[in-house]
């Protein structure tokens, strides 16, 4: 009898002692990933240098046609802006946007779609999708990147692929912003 409390004490010591080794783990688990794969696609860039040269130039932004037919979208988020502020793209085609930011981490979502991923400085962020239909989505900035953060959005236009073949056929890069 008088040992009683005394084991009930200990087990919840043992319980509390697991509960704090499962957090303690769970978050050693989730630095280490982190740091090894950041919530992004792997792929590095030099953030200080991509108005200069290379993919994100401002004349290589926007939706490009490739030759199998599917386009690909560059997007700079930057504070606090998309640029192009307006995104193009045909429904019913493979659709890869490629995204990276020169100053902050940002985020992007397409609404109405599962289409969201962070936009690491130094790492180019990669989202294939596919529009159904054609329509008009909003794309705002779903991570806080400091005072002008509400304010910073897009929009994705979705046009039908015949519409959008007659309107931006022999266009290095489309995009409706302007
Ligand atoms: Cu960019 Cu929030």
């Amino acid at each position: 009898m008088v040992d009683q409390p005394d084991i009930a004490e200990r087990r919840w010591a043992y319980v509390v002692a697991g509960v704090v080794f499962f957090v303690f783990a769970v978050i050693v688990y989730n630095g280490v990933h982190w740091a090894a794969q950041p919530p992004s696609n792997v792929e590095t860039i030099d953030a200080g240098r991509l108005h200069l040269a290379g993919e994100f130039v401002e004349t290589n932004l926007g939706t490009e046609v490739v030759p199998d037919g599917s386009v690909v979208v560059r997007v700079i988020a930057e504070q606090y802006a998309f640029v192009p502020a307006c995104i193009v793209v045909p429904a019913e085609t493979k659709v890869v946007f490629r995204v990276t930011s020169p100053d902050v981490v940002h985020g992007f979502l397409i609404s109405g779609t599962n289409v969201n991923s962070m936009v690491v400085p130094g790492f180019i962020a990669e989202v294939r999708t596919r529009f159904d239909r054609p329509g008009d989505h909003l794309m705002p900035c779903q991570e806080y990147c400091s005072v002008g953060h509400q304010g910073m959005w897009a929009r994705v236009k979705v046009l039908d692929p015949v519409e959008f073949a007659r309107s931006y056929s022999g266009q290095q890069r489309a995009s409706c912003a302007g």
